[in-house]
């Protein structure tokens, strides 16, 4: 009888709330709003693919649901695709590449990675009319009017020129007063992406610099050959000023381009990196334990909910392997694990670790509140020990 007296009381209040503090007349737009920038997730339809290199297909998608069109993003940003293969449902960050200057479509340039998981599928599988889920679009690698200036150095290794065909796009079309010069490290000739384009905003454009290195050139190529230096960076950039560097690329390549602007002076904070994927030998990378027996294998103890039910499960996993890699191919439908960036930076994956060790890389900056309470980012996390871990909090 006093539960009912409560109920009836709490009732009488919502009703007292809902009359006199209603809803305010702007909560649909904004939340319409919300939805339209920060959608859970999109589903796309490829409608087009073509060919940039041997290597490199060109995607384009359009939103597959009438009542959601796609989501607005910033030039330089990427969406995380999800697929589905052999049962394991996993996803991939891919910079956008066309300009966000129109949503009618979405473009991505996917390059097909030796022995990659989900890029390969890509390539091989992926036909026009098919169904991906993607993400809003995320990340960080925009351009800043009040923190970069008016001058900005783009350093692209291979397929990272991705971001920085959507920032010329976007840049060009707006005719936005800035002076900028792209940097483009390629193996081949071969190998330079959107070339004919990229050529085409140049010669349009006095303020947009377009320069081309090749590291493993043919003998009719006239141009610059080897790696991007700092004698490369400085014969075509001139003085260092205030003048903005992004870079993007593999890590390896980061760590060799970072030396070479600490060279020339560029101080830190005029630096923005983007890695493109995780390490492809992390055994290689500073910190990396070198007393491990780099074939050990550990232990992973997973709590998680399957049909409402706490539950548990234990397996094997090599500690060469990102954790995340591990966790998706061993719980596969049992379990939907978030992700996005795949690199450590939008926290998506985060996820309770109750004991063992992990090794991240250095250069990966993991909230300092995640720290605190013991979260990791398994996306960019290799087991050193037998590890315990909490899904159910996610
Ligand atoms: C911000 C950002 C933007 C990027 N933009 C682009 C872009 O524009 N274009 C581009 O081409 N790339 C881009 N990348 C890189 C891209 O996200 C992938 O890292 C790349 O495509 C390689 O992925 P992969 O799955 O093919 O290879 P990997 O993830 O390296 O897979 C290698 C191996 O791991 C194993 N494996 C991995 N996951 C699983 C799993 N879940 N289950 C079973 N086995 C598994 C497989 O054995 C596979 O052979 C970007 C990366 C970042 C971080
Ligand atoms: S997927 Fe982004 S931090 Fe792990």
């Amino acid at each position: 009888m006093k539960d009912v007296k409560k109920y009836q009381q709490a009732e009488k209040l919502k009703k007292w709330r809902d009359e006199t503090q209603p809803i305010p007349w702007y909560h649909d737009g904004l939340e319409n709003l919300s939805n339209r920038l920060h959608p859970l997730k999109q589903v796309l339809r490829v409608t087009d693919i073509q060919p940039l290199s041997r290597d490199t297909k060109l995607y384009r998608l359009v939103s597959a649901r009438a009542d959601q069109p796609l989501a607005p993003f910033r030039a330089g940003q990427y969406v995380g695709i999800t697929v589905e293969i052999n049962g394991v449902r996993t996803t991939r960050p891919y910079s956008l590449v066309s300009s966000p200057n129109q949503l009618a479509y979405y473009e991505l340039g996917i390059r097909k990675k030796e022995g990659g998981f989900v890029s390969t599928y890509i390539f091989n599988e992926l036909k026009v009319g098919d169904i991906i889920e993607a993400t809003e679009p995320l990340g960080t690698l925009y351009y800043n009017p009040l923190f970069h200036g008016k001058e900005l150095v783009f350093v692209a290794g291979g397929c990272g020129v991705t971001p920085f065909i959507s920032l010329l796009r976007y840049i060009s079309e707006k005719a936005l007063d800035l002076k900028v010069w792209l940097i483009f490290g390629c193996v081949t000739e071969e190998d330079i992406l959107f070339r004919e384009e990229l050529e085409d905003i140049a010669s349009r454009r006095d303020n947009i610099n377009v320069h081309y290195i090749l590291s493993e050139p043919g003998p009719e190529w006239k141009g610059d050959c080897g790696f991007i230096t700092e004698e490369i960076i400085s014969s075509k950039i001139g003085s260092i000023g205030k003048k903005y560097f992004y870079i993007v690329g593999n890590r390896a390549m980061h760590e060799f381009i970072k030396k070479e602007l600490e060279n020339l002076g560029v101080p830190q904070h005029r630096i923005k990196f983007e890695a493109f994927g995780v390490p492809d030998d992390i055994t290689q990378i500073i910190g990396w334990p070198s007393t491990l027996d780099h074939s050990s294998r550990v232990k992973i103890r997973v709590h998680y909910f399957k049909s409402g039910m706490k539950t548990e499960k234990t397996f094997e996993a090599p500690c060469t392997e990102p954790l995340l890699n591990s966790l998706e191919r061993e719980m596969r439908s049992e379990l939907q694990l978030r992700s996005a960036c795949r690199s450590g930076e939008c926290a998506f994956c985060r996820t309770k670790l109750i004991s063992g060790k992990v090794f991240t890389p250095p250069q990966v900056v993991i909230r300092e509140v995640d720290q605190a309470i013991g979260f990791i980012h398994p996306c960019i996390s290799y087991p050193l020990s037998d590890l315990e871990l909490d899904l159910t909090m996610g």
